[in-house]
């Protein structure tokens, strides 16, 4: 059995935590917020997720030496802009060669760096890192529904041990080398279900959002390729089974922040709405940058932008993107 630290107790913290504790690893959870921890202590409940019951082994702290010191694995997931900061301040505690996933997604927007690339940045080039992404709401894994997740990393001996702690009966673990383009997908098909909500925002139906699916993978393909990630990973769990999750789950706030914004609310408005970290709005000026770094074409992402800065209407966006150029579908 495995020694886990959790850095961060939101939803999918917590809930990779009860997970882990129930199959019988030591888990300890860290947050940056006091009161979540005296909460959760207290109650063994995490307000998000009421019908989740913790399990009564699982240790809490305010420390981040506590969480760090001695573990097989340390966990980071607080959401993407806190990444940075959080390593920053626990470095002192994470020795190199230490195995470190990360569960947040996301690319910085000034550096256009991914979670691992930022990890690497401040820990130091020799832990070894690990990305967990794929189509993995909290709210399912919280009551045990089967999920399946990569355990990515061109370190293959820690994907594989992180494999090992992870699955378990309802969790299938794949591991992928190509940590890279796991992390782009996991960022890039936020922004897609931004656009799959606003277009049921905007009323648009089923045929609308399939058609964001297919061609937001053809964007996230395109950019993926252009910047050396292998093009299966973007088929596989992490690229187009997040997708669809993301792009059609009632738990999506993603999706839910861009139906808010098709009704018309701005950017803060819909999040201040859905109350929990929105990615897709944070990866966003990076995806836009990217696109226009690596020359790639990527009209759906441009169109978000677009709409999130004010300079469109939403309801000019289905008209501006059903009549651009007439094109060849495998172009
Ligand atoms: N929720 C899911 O189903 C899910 C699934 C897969 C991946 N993810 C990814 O995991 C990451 C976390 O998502 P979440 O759903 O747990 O988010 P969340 O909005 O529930 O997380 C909020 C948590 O962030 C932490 N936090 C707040 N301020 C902080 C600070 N200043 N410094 C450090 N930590 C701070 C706190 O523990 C807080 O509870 C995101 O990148 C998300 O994309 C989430």
């Amino acid at each position: 059995m495995a020694s886990v630290g959790v850095l961060g107790a939101g939803t999918w913290g917590i809930a990779l935590a009860r997970m882990l504790s129930k199959t019988g690893h030591d888990v300890t959870v860290w947050s940056a917020i006091a009161e979540e921890i005296d909460s959760l202590s207290a109650t063994g409940k995490h307000p998000k997720l009421p019908h989740m019951v913790l399990p009564a082994q699982m240790r809490y702290t305010k420390e981040l030496k506590e969480v760090c010191t001695g573990k097989d694995i340390v966990l980071f997931a607080v959401p993407s802009v806190f990444v940075r900061s959080t390593a920053r301040a626990a470095k002192a505690f994470i020795p190199q060669g230490q195995i470190v996933a990360d569960v947040a997604k996301g690319i910085e927007s000034d550096t256009f760096m991914t979670m691992t690339q930022i990890l690497a940045d401040e820990l130091g080039p020799g832990v070894r890192l690990v990305a967990l992404s794929g189509p993995t709401h909290a709210e399912e894994v919280a009551v045990d529904l089967a999920t399946t997740i990569v355990a990515a990393s061109p370190d293959l001996e820690a994907a594989e041990y992180v494999q090992n702690v992870f699955s378990n009966e309802n969790m299938r673990v794949y591991t992928n080398e190509d940590m890279h383009g796991v992390e782009i997908c996991g960022a890039l098909k936020n922004v897609m279900a931004l656009a799959a909500g606003i277009s049921s925002g905007l009323g648009q139906g089923d045929n609308a959002k399939a058609a964001i699916i297919t061609r937001g993978l053809s964007e996230m393909v395109r950019l993926g390729s252009a910047m050396g990630c292998s093009r299966e990973t973007f088929f596989g769990l992490a690229g187009l089974g997040d997708l669809v999750v993301t792009c059609t789950s009632e738990h999506s706030r993603n999706n839910r922040c861009g139906q808010l914004i098709g009704q018309g609310l701005t950017a803060e408005q819909a999040v201040k709405e859905v109350g929990m970290v929105v990615e897709g709005l944070n990866a966003l000026p990076a995806a836009v940058a990217l696109s226009e770094k690596y020359g790639v074409e990527m009209p759906i992402v441009e169109y978000v932008d677009a709409l999130v800065k004010g300079k469109i209407e939403s309801r000019d966006a289905v008209r501006l993107i059903m009549n651009r150029k007439k094109k060849d579908e495998t172009d």
